[in-house]
C-alpha cells in the first residue's frame, strides 16, 4: 500500500553535471515496502507543479534513494533541497522488475540507469550472477558505475559520441553479450538450450524507448527473456487519471503507473 509522507533530505550529492542523488528519510513503513524497479512520486515544490515520478534506485531500513537529472522546473527544484529540508513523497508506485532469474543482464540508458542499480544489488545480494550494460550520452552523463562495478560480475560502458566507454549504443553490447552465452559449436542465433549452452540471462532494460525497443528486438532474436521499464508522463502515478496509457501488443491500454511501469517486451506494442 503507498503511502504518502513528508520526508526529510538526509543528502543530496551532485553526481555530475546533471545529475544528483537525493537520500530520503521515509521512515520504516514506506522503505519495507520497495521492491526492484518501483518509483516514487515526488511533489516538486509549487502547488501547480504536478507531482513528478522518480525511479527508487536504492532502499535501506527507512530510506530511499533516488538519483534524477534536472530536465525543468520540477526536478530543478529537488536539485535546490538541502539536507534537513522536507518533501512529500508518495510511494511505492508501480509494478518492478523479476529479479529472481539465475543470470541477469541489466540494461540502463541515461536516466535509466539509477533503477537497474537497485535490481543488480538485490539480484546479487540473492545470489544471482549479474552483468550490467551502461549507455550515456557523453562522460558529462556519466554516473553510478563505480556502485555497479561493485556488485556485478561485468560492467560495459557505451556513449553516443566515444567520450566515455566505447562509442555506439547499448544494443550492441547486449548483442556481443547475448551471443557470447552460446555454447561456441551452435550457430549463435539457432542455439536454443543445447546441452552444452551455459544458463541463458534474462535481460532487464530502463531507458528511452528507442532504445527498449531495440533491445526488446536483440532478445527475440536471441530467444532471452526481456523485462523492460517504461517512462511515459505521468499524472496521478495511482492509475486514475489515464495520462500515462500507454498500447499493448494484445490491443488493450495499460498504466504505466500502475500495470507497469515494467512490463514484459512482448506485451508492449512497440509500433505504437
Ligand atoms: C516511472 C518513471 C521513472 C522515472 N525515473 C527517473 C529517474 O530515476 N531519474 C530521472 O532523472 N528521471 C526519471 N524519470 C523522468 C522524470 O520523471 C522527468 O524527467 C521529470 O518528470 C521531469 O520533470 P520536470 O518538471 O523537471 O520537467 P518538465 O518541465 O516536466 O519536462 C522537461 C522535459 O522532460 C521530459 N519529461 C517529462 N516527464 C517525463 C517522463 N515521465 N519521462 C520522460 N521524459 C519526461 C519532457 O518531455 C520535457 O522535455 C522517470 C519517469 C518515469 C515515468
Ligand atoms: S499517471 Fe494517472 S493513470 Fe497513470
Amino acid at each position: 500500500m503507498p503511502i504518502q509522507a513528508e520526508c526529510q533530505v538526509a543528502e543530496l550529492v551532485r553526481l555530475n553535471d546533471h545529475a544528483y542523488s537525493m537520500t530520503l528519510e521515509t521512515g520504516e513503513a514506506m522503505a519495507s515496502q520497495v521492491s526492484c524497479g518501483q518509483f516514487v512520486h515526488i511533489k516538486c515544490g509549487h502547488s501547480r507543479l504536478l507531482r513528478r515520478p522518480i525511479s527508487i534506485c536504492e532502499w535501506g531500513k527507512d530510506t530511499i534513494r533516488v538519483v534524477f537529472e534536472v530536465r525543468g522546473e520540477g526536478t530543478a527544484w529537488l536539485s535546490r533541497r538541502e539536507p534537513g529540508d522536507r518533501v512529500d513523497v508518495l510511494g511505492p508506485l508501480g509494478r518492478g522488475f523479476d529479479v529472481s532469474g539465475k543470470k541477469l543482464l541489466v540494461v540502463g540508458g541515461g536516466i535509466g540507469v539509477p533503477p537497474m542499480l537497485g535490481c543488480a544489488r538485490e539480484a546479487a545480494r540473492r545470489g544471482s550472477e549479474v552483468h550490467a550494460v551502461l549507455g550515456f550520452r557523453d562522460e558529462g552523463h556519466r554516473m553510478l558505475t563505480g556502485d555497479f562495478a561493485e556488485c556485478c560480475r561485468s560492467m560495459s560502458v557505451i556513449s553516443d559520441d566515444g567520450s566515455t566507454g566505447r562509442k555506439g549504443f547499448v544494443t550492441e553490447l547486449v548483442e556481443e553479450f547475448l551471443r557470447a552465452q552460446t555454447c561456441g559449436t551452435c550457430d549463435p542465433v539457432l542455439c536454443a538450450g543445447c546441452s552444452g549452452r551455459p544458463v541463458p540471462p534474462e535481460v532487464l532494460a530502463c531507458g528511452p524507448k528507442a532504445m527498449l525497443k531495440a533491445v526488446a528486438q536483440v532478445c527475440r532474436t536471441y530467444g532471452v527473456g526481456c523485462q523492460v521499464s517504461l517512462e511515459e508522463r505521468m499524472g496521478c502515478g495511482v492509475g486514475a487519471c489515464l495520462v500515462c496509457a500507454c498500447d499493448m501488443a494484445d490491443g488493450h491500454r495499460k498504466h504505466v503507473c500502475k500495470d507497469g511501469p515494467v512490463f514484459r517486451a512482448e506485451e508492449v506494442d512497440w509500433d505504437a
